[in-house]
Parts: structure tokens; sequence; C-alpha cells
């Protein structure tokens, strides 16, 4: 059985509202990681994986929600949103958005389950927060448009999951393009699809099964230091308005002025900011030799400046290296585990994967999960 027709099974047992279907991906970022929240850019793309809603008005002020996979549900009065823990907070956070901004619904039944692997870094949270707020917003008409619901998602995980994300996730989820990535200025939210024409390599993520937790307080606590730092900054170089507006020449310079985590941190959010601007350039250029090794760079950054890597991911990285038929390898999303994205060059992928599964293996003594990963459009509903 597909994971959308687990879904409609699921909700024939518990229901007798009929539905709508709904897909919402999760995503890969190529390059841009921890600067959505430092005004950077980024560059995700949609995946094939994701979460499927199925999703029904019920006439009553009852919101009621069932996790397939996780054999759990919940009913909430639509004027008595608080928050729950777990899970429930993802789906609750939406309700609570919609209601902080007057925005009213009735009562609904909700079914949800998906394929996308849960603390990974492929954003199953925005693709619950987005999918669901995609399925409200066209059962009760709110007229919402894509980057209305982006940020609305956004501040969605800020409210009861309780993690400062910046809004490339929920962007990317709800705003993607089959065969594209997005390149996001995350100042001004202005994007552009540009064609992904990697013909000759596979994007391969490779799991360290590391379970990430951004709640930890770890991510909260990096775009904390990236404030204080910027603020430090901003007494010096009186003309900044932001990191975009600082170089790391700049940051170098003013050593100094910041204790040494602050100074690490700034250093790599400004670095980056730079290297994606390099980035684009090389991707448009079709320059992919290039553009991995700006991808390889980015990991040191993570890893060394912006402390959010561990063990497996690095292993990962060091190995990834040591083939020629890996052009650029980093963690990827929030970091302190889940998965490293590779470019691999196509007919040498899966002996390249083979081998460094079995050094992963016998390192660590787990079996890494391994995606070659496909795009999709932003979240729709499936009909017909
Ligand atoms: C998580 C957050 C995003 C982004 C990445 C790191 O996925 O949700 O907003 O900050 O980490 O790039």
């Amino acid at each position: 059985m597909s994971t959308s027709e687990k879904v409609l099974a699921g909700f024939k047992q518990h229901f007798t509202t009929t539905p709508r279907l709904y897909f919402s991906p999760g995503r890969i970022n190529l390059i841009g990681e921890h600067i959505d929240y430092n005004d950077g850019f980024v560059m995700p793309a949609a995946i094939d994986k994701g979460i499927w809603f199925a999703v029904a008005a019920n006439n009553t002020d009852i919101a009621n929600f069932v996790s397939v996979d996780l054999e759990d549900s919940f009913s909430i009065k639509v004027n008595e949103i608080a928050k729950k823990d777990g899970w429930k907070n993802y789906v609750l956070g939406v309700l609570h958005v919609l209601d902080e901004n007057k925005i009213s619904f009735g009562g609904f039944d909700c079914v949800f389950g998906g394929n996308l692997p849960v603390g990974a870094g492929l954003s199953s949270s925005a693709a619950v927060e987005g999918g669901l707020l995609f399925a409200l917003n066209t059962i009760f008409s709110f007229g919402m448009n894509r980057i209305e619901m982006a940020k609305l998602a956004q501040k969605a995980e800020h409210s009861y999951p309780g993690v400062n994300c910046g809004i490339m996730d929920q962007f990317a989820s709800l705003n993607g393009q089959k065969d594209h990535v997005i390149l996001l200025d995350c100042t001004s939210l202005e994007y552009k699809h540009f064609p992904l024409q990697l013909d000759e390599y596979d994007i391969v993520l490779i799991n360290t099964k590391v379970h990430h937790s951004l709640a930890s307080g770890e991510y909260n606590k990096r775009r904390k230091q990236c404030e204080e730092g910027l603020a430090l900054l901003k007494t010096k170089l009186t003309d900044a308005t932001s990191f975009r507006s600082i170089s790391s020449k700049q940051v170098r310079e003013q050593k100094n002025l910041l204790d040494p985590k602050t100074y690490d941190r700034c250093l790599y959010v400004t670095e980056e900011i730079e290297r994606t601007q390099l980035a684009g350039k090389y991707l448009e250029e079709n320059n992919l030799i290039e553009f991995g090794k700006l991808m390889f760079q980015t990991h040191e950054g993570l890893s060394k400046l912006y402390e959010v890597s561990c063990d497996e991911l690095d292993f990962l990285v060091d190995e990834a290296k040591k083939h020629a038929s890996i052009i650029g390898a980093r963690v990827m999303g929030g970091g302190f585990g889940g998965c490293t994205i590779n470019l691999i060059k196509k007919e040498k992928t899966n002996a390249t994967v083979a081998s460094i599964t079995s050094a992963y293996t016998e390192k660590f003594d787990v079996v890494p999960e391994v995606y070659i990963m496909n795009t999709s459009d932003g979240t729709y509903e499936i009909t017909g």
C-alpha cells in the first residue's frame, strides 16, 4: 500500500466525512545553511518524499487528528486551542497562529502520514505545518497565497514546538518546483526557480541515523549568538544593517570585539553568505565542480566554526573526500545529526555509496540509510 493509500484508508476507518487529499514535500538544501535567519541566501528544493494529508470539514467545532505513522490521535475544540506535547504541537501550532491572526475555521477531520525520515534534517516538521495550513486554506477559503502560508507556517514552528527557525523549510515545501532549485533571498523573500541541471550527478543523502533535535535548544542558542554578535558588530560598523552588509573580512578585523564563540559564529555566517553568492554564479554557469568545492567548505564552517556537526557527519564527509566521484558533500539542514548531502557522479553512485556505507557501519555499528533524491512541486492537492 502506498503512503497516500494508507492515509486514505486511515481516514475511512476513523471518519464518515469525504476528504480532500494533499501532498506536502520535505526539502533538501544545496547550500546556504543557518543563514536563512541571518539575512542570507539559500538554495533548497522540494523533494518527492513528504507527508500526505486527508482533510474534511466536519460541521462541528472539533478538530480531529490521526497520525497513521504514530498510530496516535487526539481531538480538540477549535476555540480551545492549547499546547500539548510531542507531534501534537506541530499541528496545534498551526491552529494557534491562525487564531492569533484572527483567521477563523470550523471543525475538521484530518489524517496524515508520510515517508520522510523524522529527525533526518529533511524538514518533516515544516511539511506537517505547511501541509495542514495549505489544506485548511483550501477547505475554509482563507485566501492566503503560498508566501503568506510559508510565513505563517514558520510562526507555527516558533510557537508550540518552540524552534526559532528561519523561513527556508516552510518556503521550500510550499514553493518548490519539480526539477528546479529555489534561489531564495531570505531578506526580501524574492526568489527564482532555477533549473537543476545535474545531468551527470546524483544528489544523494546519507543518513547518519543520529536523530537531530533542534528543539534541544542548540539551534535557538546559535540564533541568539548571531543576534548578539551582529549587535556588537553594528556598534563599530555603523553602516551595517544586517549580516548581509558585513563582509567576512570585516568580521576578522573586529575579532577583538567578540568573544571567541561569537566570533566563530559571525565569521561562519558572513563566509556562508559570500559562498552562496558565489555558488549561485557557479550554478548559473553550470560549473558543478566549483559548486561542489563550496559545499565542502560549508561543511568545514558548520563543523568548526558553527559547531552544528557531529562525529558521524564529519566521518561521512571525510569519507566522501576520499572518492573522486563525489564533487561536494556536507551536513544538510539544522545539523547535530541527520543527513549529509552529496553530489556523486551517476555511474559511480552505487559503488561509492556501498563503500561509504560499509566504512560507516564498521566505524559506528549502524547501517546508514541512503536516498537518491528527486525534486517535486511544492504542496499540492491530489485530485482525480
Ligand atoms: C532548520 C531550520 C531552517 C534552517 C536550517 C539550517 O532546518 O528550520 O530554518 O535554519 O535548519 O539552514
